[in-house]
């Protein structure tokens, strides 16, 4: 399957399954343990019915939305996922310039092989920057200062990842993070020559220090972060508040528990997700979770969910439960990793195209008009 005849995400997964060695193509594929919650996730959305609602005059159509005060051509954000270079040496880069291309969010993440500079001028302003906080706090200011200098609107705070996930395949597979040409996945390049050559090629431009005053630099914080990610606390949400002035994304959650307190803490946003079924295995898929969450947030802070989403109809699904947007990870990886910006932007082009097509037949000729009142449950009788 190559890129250019790629129909659906499906498609594109399969573009990048031929190009990618195993061991690159299962650590962004793969989930933790069972893979139950990876599965659910997409597992969810299927069974989720939607009603199509003729009558209604859709012949002028919008996709468009705004996510906090930010206007974009799409509900569909690029979520942050460390280590983009395995997929293709523009990483980040790609990703960024093509969420500028097609009008849309990158959130960055942490764990990057490109300066924050470098991305957030190829986002040309639509970069959000996820934060993990290192084990040594006393470093989080100087990281935050640099996020806000470098032109990132809004900080995500990702919350799941007290330890990492046990990623089985990666196990299997003998992969560290993060993965460098080591023998084995030397062995497997020779077999995959098109992503070798690419792997190998390119510079990374990490910078030092975060700082000008110096302390840790910026590989040194990822690899810490990789080696032993640690819990966020309260306290530690308290603090990046006072540090961060711009808006605030708090991503991880699943339940409705923590909403009230995540608000009155001054938390813009939440993102529903179990880190795409890497994390805990046998949690709720997020689409099952979302609807607790909106109810608990009400209307105080805007909700997002990823998790899953594979199809146009998956982002109508979500939008339909309270969703302001939804996140997609996996996708556009392997879109970059069969097409690098190319390919990214054709993930989203394909979203796009299949969330206008299922908008137009359920009557909605705006993102506003998408409700619940489009859904039923398999097995369950249309609520109307
Ligand atoms: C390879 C990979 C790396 C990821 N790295 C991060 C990360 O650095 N920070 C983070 O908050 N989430 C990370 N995630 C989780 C994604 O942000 C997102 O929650 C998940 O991919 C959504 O599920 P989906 O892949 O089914 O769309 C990563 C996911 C993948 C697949």
């Amino acid at each position: 399957m190559r890129l250019s005849r790629a129909v659906n995400l499906a498609d594109v997964r399969e573009a990048a399954r031929r190009r990618l060695p195993r061991a690159v193509f299962d650590t962004i594929d793969g989930g933790a343990e069972d893979e139950l919650t990876l599965h659910r996730n997409e597992a969810a959305f299927r069974d989720l019915l939607v009603t199509p609602r003729p009558f209604t005059d859709v012949t002028t159509r919008s996709t468009r939305t705004e996510v906090l005060g930010q206007p974009v051509a799409v509900p569909v954000l690029l979520a942050p996922t460390g280590g983009a270079r395995v997929a293709h040496r523009h990483a980040e880069l790609a990703v960024a310039a093509a969420a500028a291309a097609r009008d849309t969010v990158y959130v960055q993440s942490t764990v990057t092989s490109y300066d924050l500079e470098s991305v957030a001028e190829a986002a040309g302003g639509r970069a959000w920057y996820q934060l993990y906080l290192p084990e040594q706090r006393a470093q989080t200011p100087a990281m935050v200062e640099r996020v806000a200098a470098a032109g990132y609107r809004a900080l995500v705070l990702t919350v799941d990842t007290a330890v990492f996930g046990g990623r089985e395949r990666d196990r299997r597979n003998g992969t560290v993070l993060p993965i460098r040409l080591r023998p084995g996945l030397a062995l497997q390049g020779a077999s995959r020559p098109a992503w070798a050559v690419d792997f190998l090629r390119g510079a990374v431009r990490l910078p030092g220090p975060w700082s000008a005053a110096g302390g840790l630099s910026v590989r040194a914080t990822q690899e810490q972060i990789l080696a032993s990610p640690s819990p966020v606390t309260w306290a530690d949400l308290a603090r990046v508040r006072a540090l961060w002035d711009g808006p605030l994304v708090v991503k991880g959650v699943l339940g409705p528990e923590q909403c009230g307190r995540l608000v009155d803490e001054g938390v813009d946003a939440v993102v529903v997700s179990n880190h795409g079924g890497r994390q805990l295995d046998g949690v709720p898929a997020t689409v099952e979770a979302l609807p607790a969450v909106v109810e608990a947030v009400a209307g105080r802070a805007e909700v997002y969910l990823d998790g899953g989403v594979r199809r146009g109809t998956d982002v109508l699904k979500a939008l339909a439960l309270g969703a302001r947007a939804v996140l997609v990870g996996r996708p556009y990886l392997f879109g970059l990793a069969a097409g690098g910006q190319a390919g990214v932007e054709r993930v989203l082009d394909l979203l796009h195209a299949e969330l206008d097509r299922a908008m137009a037949l359920t009557g909605c000729a705006t993102v506003a008009d998408v409700d619940e009142r489009l859904l039923t449950r398999a097995g369950r009788p249309s609520g109307g």
